[in-house]
């Protein structure tokens, strides 16, 4: 997979080294002047899927365990040698603490060996520059819709690292309510990609679901009311539930909501494309739809390649490339440190 450099920016043209670790998967990819070499996910859903949900702590010790063998395989999957990597880029914000000290402890060590720079990447910038890999031309300024576990966001990209916050979700993200829905309906976490497929027989008129603030001037959006519906439906109708109607109703409120907005952001900012990434852009009836929302108003879809939608590297690396290749490093005092909570980064040096 080969980024499409737009207009006007570069990327660094070395062998960098990304590192992914917010939340439950270890991750490291090798971007070499704009080309994903390798892409390496060693995913604790199996793990995780036995508690209902991710414990910090048992999602950080299985960081430790694969951290080493995560990022050799990448190095050999790109077929260069650890001496190769010029650069590494490590997600340092927003996530779990213990999980994200992992992957900057690596990056660090990983550093002082190879006396190589390091950067600290957002995970969200991540995110949003993924579309930057599905192999299609496109101009700033451009609408990014960007729906993951933790986050639902419509941001305004005008060049990278210049992103203007749109819209926000103001409880639950809809990966969050993908996979609290599923949870009632009986479905193992993470529950999202379950549902979707549990969808595809039923009928997603059969139930009415709220959709949160769909007819409000507001480029928000609110899930939370969506999961009380849900618990809801299910006592009312009790063994006679059509879950495949049941799951096809709640992904149709969802997507129904993430595209009215979306469009609605696009026509008013005068965009010529949306771009969508994050988990939940991995929902084929989200992609299909959005798609053709789009192309009804003339505006061009960028969805992120389907690997990149969930947690990768290959995003940190992408991001860490534009930055690098504008001389950014977080390398010089070693003092980079993790957080839980981060706004959107912006350039550090503005041009
Ligand atoms: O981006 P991601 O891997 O992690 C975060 O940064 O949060 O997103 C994970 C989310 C989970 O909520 C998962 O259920 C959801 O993405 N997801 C999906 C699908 N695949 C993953 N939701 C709906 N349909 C899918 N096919
Ligand atoms: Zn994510």
């Amino acid at each position: 997979m080969k980024l499409s450099v737009p207009f006007g920016e570069q990327v660094f043209d070395e062998p960098i080294l990304g590192i992914e670790t917010s939340c439950d998967e270890t991750a490291a990819s090798v971007l070499v002047n704009g080309e994903i070499l390798s892409n390496v996910i060693s995913s604790q859903i199996d793990l995780h899927a036995m508690t209902g949900g991710v414990v910090p702590e048992v999602a950080s010790r299985a960081h430790v365990e694969s951290i080493r063998p995560v990022i050799s395989q990448a190095i050999q999957e790109a077929g260069l040698t650890i001496q190769d990597i010029a650069a590494i880029g490590v997600c340092n914000r927003p996530g779990l603490i213990g999980c994200l000290s992992v992957g900057v402890s690596a990056a660090k060590a990983l550093s002082v060996a190879l006396k190589t720079p390091f950067i600290g990447i957002h995970h969200l910038e991540g995110h949003l520059l993924s579309p930057f890999a599905a192999g299609s031309e496109f101009k700033f300024p451009h609408l990014a819709l960007l729906v993951s576990g933790g986050h639902t966001e419509l941001v305004l990209v005008r060049a990278t690292g210049d992103y203007q916050l749109v819209g926000q979700t103001i409880d639950d993200a809809a990966g969050e309510a993908f996979d609290k829905s599923a949870r009632l309906l009986g479905i193992q976490y993470p529950g999202g990609r379950m549902l979707s497929e549990l969808a595809e027989g039923g009928d997603s008129e059969r139930y009415r679901l709220p959709m949160g603030l769909i007819g409000r001037d507001t480029f928000d959006f609110s899930f939370s009311g969506l999961k009380t519906a849900v618990r809801r439906l299910l006592e009312i109708e009790g063994d006679s539930l059509d879950r495949n109607s049941a799951a096809a109703s709640i992904q149709h409120g969802i997507v129904s909501v993430l595209v009215k907005k979306t469009v609605s952001a696009a026509e008013k900012f005068e965009v010529e494309t949306v771009t969508l990434s994050g988990g939940v852009a991995a929902n084929l009836s989200l992609r299909q739809t959005l798609k053709e929302a789009c192309s009804k108003r003339g505006i061009s879809f960028v969805p992120a390649p389907a690997a990149l939608c969930t947690d990768n590297a290959a995003m940190i690396a992408i991001a860490a490339s534009f930055r690098l290749a504008k001389g950014e490093r977080s390398s010089s005092g070693f003092d980079l440190d993790c957080f839980a909570n981060a706004p959107l980064p912006i350039l550090e040096h503005q041009p």
